[in-house]
């Protein structure tokens, strides 16, 4: 199931995080990335973030991501914008990372390890191939308090299971549990508003407009589709009132 969705959100060209372009902002800025740094992005999807991140700094970026497809749309996507020199793209899971202990100055990643099957061995795998001193960040949706058990049967309707938030407390303890220290938390509300606002920020209107007519080609050509898109992409708009989101980092 969870792969089903991702390779959904692949073949439209567009994944996403809570908060969108504002959260990638917040997280570069709380991370201090800046043009001498080397970059991690774990989850990386189809890889806007590494792309924005390649654009506007101009320092070297690497994207893993455990899906063959999100990684050769993201290799589509840094050859269309001109960034391809700055970014290696791999498929590889966060869970055992393909690097040698302290090969980047920062990792980040963004609505990924809420996904994860084991969120502890995430974050230490991370921290691990951060150098001393380095930025470790994410942004991720966080439960308001401690689900309920109807609000957990609605996601996992929902999501097949696959999506597991912490309360915000729960990923500051991951990072505290993974040995970092200045750990610095900025949570926001997540509305439909500002999610849409965000998200066409974050695609820009061209890549939105591809992704709005790809998505539409699939409806009407792929009735298999359809049916995984409608299960699979519902925002479940009764939950919005139970989540926050939420940019978490600490230092190594
Ligand atoms: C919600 S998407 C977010 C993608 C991207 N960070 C963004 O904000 O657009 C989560 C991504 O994490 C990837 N993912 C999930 N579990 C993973 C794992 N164990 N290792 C690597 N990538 C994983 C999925 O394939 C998907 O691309």
């Amino acid at each position: 199931m969870g792969s089903v969705f991702f390779e959904l959100m692949a073949e439209m060209d567009f994944t996403k995080h809570s908060g969108g372009l504002s959260a990638t902002n917040e997280l570069i800025e709380l991370c201090h990335i800046d043009t001498s740094k080397y970059i991690l992005d774990v989850g990386c999807g189809v890889g806007i973030t590494p792309c924005y991140i390649a654009r506007k700094f101009g320092c070297r970026v690497v994207g893993i991501d455990f899906l063959v497809s999100m990684i050769d749309r993201s290799r589509e996507r840094a050859r269309r914008q001109g960034v391809e020199e700055l970014i290696d793209f791999r498929v590889a899971d966060v869970q055992d990372l393909p690097f040698d202990d302290e090969e980047f100055d920062i990792v980040i990643g963004e609505s990924i390890m809420a996904f994860v099957q084991d969120k502890q061995k995430s974050v230490d795998e991370s921290v691990r191939v951060i150098k001393k001193g380095g930025y470790f960040g994410i942004t991720e949706t966080a439960w308001l308090e401690d689900p309920s058990p109807k609000n957990l049967a609605t996601l996992s309707q929902t999501f097949g299971g696959i999506f597991n938030p912490l309360t915000a407390d729960g990923w500051e303890q991951l990072l505290l549990q993974a040995g970092l220290r200045d750990i610095v938390t900025s949570t926001h509300d997540v509305t439909v508003m500002n999610e849409a606002f965000n998200r066409l920020r974050r695609l820009g209107f061209i890549d939105f407009t591809k992704a709005l007519y790809k998505t539409l080609s699939l409806i009407i050509t792929k009735p298999l589709f359809r049916d995984a898109l409608r299960a699979t992409m519902s925002e479940p708009k009764e939950l919005l009132d139970s989540w926050e989101y939420g940019i978490f980092v600490g230092r190594k």
